[in-house]
């Protein structure tokens, strides 16, 4: 009997309830001719919206030029999608939010600590752990502890808040990151690897004695959110063995980068997100957490040590510029958020969903002819400023200019990386980054696919314009991380 002849009998009979087995109601689906591709989808459904205001041209014009053309000086309310960060910005499941019913806001020793330290403790592995109101508050703490004046911090590239405390506390940051992470156009997939000739070389020169720590962050945010390998940090962590010096982990994005290694490292292939996570870990002795990005909550961070004197002394410090070791500045709510989120990370269809969803919105602009950063990172899509602008200098902030654009095309917000981001050096002069990118960050759970598209539409909006687009004057600089308040007008 044909397939379909047989179906339709099974139905017929399914209806008049002939038969009670669902086995033999169909007969298995060939699958040979039906190499279908199998997409991902969200792990979740929606429970609760929040309605978004639509923008017009004439209000997005005014608002961005009221905001001195920098989008960090945007309200909020007159953002339609907002890809300024993946910073605080993630939707807590139905599990966290119950969670927080249950926070525990004793000034001492709250129930809720505890849960935030065990799964510190279980998922990454890390013998002691203090929460800090965010990432920078540990980074603080942290460069006060280890660093002394006149110090060298080699790491794989910056970031703006690490290297800031690093430098407040009298140390000096030298990037260890390979070449291809500077080059938008590598598909090299380890971007966030180190370079051993450039870390051997400064052992070199400085002497292993000042270096206090190998700063490794994983998935590096201004590479464009890309992975450094396990491989890399195995033998990182042999080579720090025999020069004595210790690794800090800034594990903002971990457990993205853990994705990537499962997916492009064969050894990984069939191990989980939190196998390799923990594994991860394993190989540093202490890390800086940004809770507010991986850890899928909307603030919150923490210090994690394997070091009894380092723990002892960040508890001194944490009372000092956060709260007590119990709380770091948290609500006893936010570290059961911490808690679940961080379980919820490494589960790993979220990831799947998570990265799956950046990669469309880069696979969208790349269809559109869009210069952006490869191979699409985990955190966002960074557009390549100076391919899509040649004609500006990066003293005309390219990146700058651009992310203005985008907002008056569409209400989409977005952010410089470029210049701007860099600052200055100690003595005065411009950091001028080989990358100089507008980075459209995807909020965790936050946004559908039809926001990628519309997104990904507005953009090759601007692109079809691109000639057009003047450069920016810089009319207001703020001393210390310029980008968030400086002002422009259009050259
Ligand atoms: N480390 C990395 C890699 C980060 O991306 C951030 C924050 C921090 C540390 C500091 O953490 O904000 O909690 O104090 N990145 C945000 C961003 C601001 O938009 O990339 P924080």
């Amino acid at each position: 009997m044909p397939l379909f002849l047989f179906n339709f009998v099974a139905c017929i009979l399914s209806f008049c309830n002939i038969t009670e087995d669902p086995k033999l109601l169909y007969l298995p689906i060939n699958h040979s001719n039906m190499n279908h591709k199998r997409s991902w989808a969200e792990p979740y459904k929606i429970k609760m919206v929040e309605l978004l205001k639509m923008t017009n041209l004439k209000d997005r014009i005014k608002a961005i030029k009221e905001a001195g053309f920098n989008t960090f000086l945007l309200k909020s309310e007159d953002v339609y999608i907002d890809l300024l960060t993946d910073s605080g910005t993630n939707a807590m499941s139905d599990q966290q939010w119950s969670a927080f019913m249950v926070g525990d806001e004793a000034y001492a020793g709250s129930k809720s600590f505890y849960h935030m330290e065990k799964a510190v403790q279980k998922y990454y592995g890390y013998k002691h752990m203090i929460p800090t109101h965010q990432g920078r508050g540990a980074e603080n703490i942290l460069s006060k502890i280890l660093i002394k004046p006149g110090d060298i911090i080699p790491g794989n590239m910056y970031f703006t808040t690490t290297r800031l405390h690093q430098e407040l506390s009298g140390g000096t940051f030298a990037d260890i990151i390979i070449d291809e992470a500077h080059d938008p156009l590598s598909n090299h997939p380890f971007k966030g690897n180190v370079d051993f000739q450039k870390l051997e070389d400064l052992i070199k020169k400085y002497g292993s004695d000042k270096i206090p720590y190998i700063s490794i962050a994983t998935n590096v945010n201004m590479a464009g959110g890309q992975p450094i390998s396990m491989a890399n940090l195995r033998e990182l962590r042999t080579f720090t063995r025999i020069h004595g010096i210790r690794i800090i982990h800034d594990m903002t994005r971990v457990a993205e980068n853990a994705y990537f290694i499962q997916q492009r490292e064969a050894e990984f292939h069939s191990r989980s997100i939190a196998e390799i996570v923990k594994e991860i870990c394993s190989y540093t002795d202490g890390a800086t957490m940004s809770a507010k990005k991986d850890a899928l909550v909307n603030i919150g961070g923490f210090i994690a040590t394997n070091e009894w004197d380092v723990y002892e002394e960040a508890r001194n410090l944490v009372v000092v510029y956060e709260g007590l070791h119990t709380y770091g500045g948290l609500a006893g709510r936010d570290m059961e958020a911490i808690a679940v989120g961080i379980r919820e990370s490494l589960d790993d269809n979220h990831q799947h969903a998570r990265v799956g969803q950046v990669e469309y919105l880069g696979n969208k602009m790349l269809e559109f002819g869009i210069p952006i950063v490869l191979p699409v990172g985990g955190h966002g899509i960074f557009v390549d400023a100076k391919a899509f602008l040649p004609h500006l200098t990066q003293d005309q902030f390219p990146a700058q200019a651009l992310a203005a654009e985008v907002y008056i095309d569409s209400g989409v917000r977005t952010m410089e990386r470029g210049v701007v981001s860099a600052g200055r050096k100690a003595d005065g002069t411009n950091y001028y980054p080989k990358l100089e990118l507008v980075r459209f960050t995807i909020p965790r759970r936050v946004y559908t696919q039809a926001h990628m598209d519309v997104i990904a539409e507005s953009v090759a909006n601007v692109y079809d314009r691109r000639k057009k687009i003047r450069g920016m004057k810089m009319v207001y600089e703020p001393k210390y991380l310029r980008f968030f308040q400086a002002r422009f007008t259009k050259l």
